[in-house]
């Protein structure tokens, strides 16, 4: 994908550099970033939008991967951010991001979170609750401000990979339930609130999704429940916001459909039920996170120990593991990997790649065709973009690997590895006197 390629060294490249040259500079494991593919991902739901004449707004669901740079990079690709929690809004505030695009997601903001997103004037808060509704209110009228809202509804489809569920009432801890009657009350209070602007619905299907029907139910039931509104409140839905979840291939078992075609699928559907109702067309937001960054980041670990059960597996480990990538063993997640420095050479031997972590569990790869491998090759795990640094942590207390961003040829630091010192520097001693 994107600009990886196998140079005439035999070894991979990514954004015209050379993996092996790029472990050396910054060590392993190493995030990199494939920056045109990024961009490139983002230009692709803009391009769309704009090919069919929608308003739309594209927010990068900054919880697939949050970092100063990668905001930056969001902000020069003119997209907005989808944040869902005050360290992800510090880190768009940091990164300068323009809090008018900034949509505040959550189900359980404290009133804290509420006054930084009010105070810094973010551009929506997407309401998930009666609690969040009251308070958000009532902070307005404290702080002498206005809020700009979405209401989220659980319009009770749920969709995964390839199949999608419909329930007459959603089992989720997030957003106002569309069938029972919630996110009507929930409209009604919404319109009735001074401080508030309610600006439409938004909901959230699931993630890794590989079909565009659970979307499209989404929408139909949404357009129903808008289509009684408005006959009895006067109500309209100036946005609607459709979520995030397209899929993305991590191995050949995924078959997404290209992103544009979710995209496109999901406006005519819009468009047909606005038609139908004889509603205005909704300005569309979508909020990708995965499949704007997933593919454009590997991970590039050295191959350290192996071990041998005879007729039964051999296994390889690498210098990280579910500390960097915890997907594997939280969610048996399946990943491609290649070794970086034996591009093409052919695989002789299949091995299971273990990570360096005290637990049975810390796999990222079972049984995977590699060619010979030996201590100090070099593993490139693919399609480690989306919530792989995001859900990164010092299990073992092992220090997170830094991030690099390449493109054209240049790589640039974008987060430091994490040192020792980094590990320890909340920790208190018990020797130390109070007050020191
Ligand atoms: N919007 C909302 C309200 C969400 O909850 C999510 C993801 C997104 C957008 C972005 O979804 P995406 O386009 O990335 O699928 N840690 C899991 C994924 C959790 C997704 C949570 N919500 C994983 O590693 O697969």
């Amino acid at each position: 994908n994107g600009t990886s390629k196998v140079n005439n060294k035999g070894h991979l490249e990514i954004g015209g550099l050379d993996t092996i040259e790029l472990a050396e500079q910054f060590g392993t494991p190493l995030y990199v970033y494939d920056v045109s593919l990024i961009r490139e991902r983002a230009r692709g739901f803009k391009q769309t939008f704009d090919k069919l004449g929608v308003t739309a707004q594209v927010a990068y669901a900054s919880k697939a991967f949050s970092t100063i740079a990668m905001v930056q990079l969001a902000d020069e690709e003119g997209l907005s951010l989808d944040v869902v929690s005050g360290g992800e809004l510090y880190t768009a505030l940091a990164a300068e991001f323009p809090t008018d695009r900034i949509h505040f997601h959550g189900n359980n903001k404290s009133k804290e979170e509420l006054e930084m997103a009010l105070k810094h004037g973010v551009g929506c808060i997407v309401v998930d609750n009666f609690y969040e509704l009251e308070l958000l209110q009532s902070i307005c009228e404290e702080m002498e401000t206005n809020a700009k809202i979405l209401l989220r509804v659980t319009p009770g489809v749920e969709a995964h990979t390839h199949e999608y569920i419909t329930t007459g009432q959603a089992d989720s801890k997030f957003g106002f339930d569309l069938q029972n009657g919630q996110a009507e009350k929930a409209m009604k209070a919404a319109l009735q609130f001074s401080k508030i602007e309610l600006l439409g619905l938004h909901c959230h299907i699931g993630s890794q999704i590989f079909e565009t029907a659970g979307f499209l139910v989404a929408a139909q039931k949404i357009f129903e429940k808008l289509n009684e509104w408005k006959e009895s409140y006067a109500f309209e839905s100036k946005v609607l916001n459709l979520g995030g979840g397209f899929g993305i291939r991590y191995t050949n078992e995924d078959q997404p459909l290209p992103a544009g075609q979710y995209v496109e699928e999901i406006i005519e559907e819009v468009q047909r039920q606005a038609d139908h109702f004889a509603m205005n067309m909704p300005e569309i937001w979508i909020e990708p996170g995965r499949s704007l960054v997933g593919d454009a980041g590997s991970t590039l670990y050295k191959i350290g120990s192996s071990k041998d059960v005879p007729s039964i597996r051999k296994y390889i480990a690498v210098d990280g593991g579910m500390s960097d990538n915890i997907r594997p063993a939280l969610y048996q997640a399946r990943y491609e990997a290649i070794l970086a420095n034996k591009a093409l050479e052919k695989a002789e031997e299949t091995v299971s790649v273990a990570g360096k972590c005290c637990e049975s569990g810390d796999m990222l790869i079972w049984d995977i065709p590699l060619p010979k491998s030996d201590h100090n090759d070099l593993l490139a795990v693919f399609c480690t973009g989306a919530y792989g640094y995001a859900m990164a942590n010092n299990y073992n207390r092992i220090p997170r690997p830094p991030v690099v961003f390449v493109e054209n040829g240049e790589a640039k630091l974008v987060v430091r590895r994490e040192t020792y010192e980094d590990l320890i520097r909340m920790d208190l001693s018990i020797k130390e006197k109070i007050n020191n």
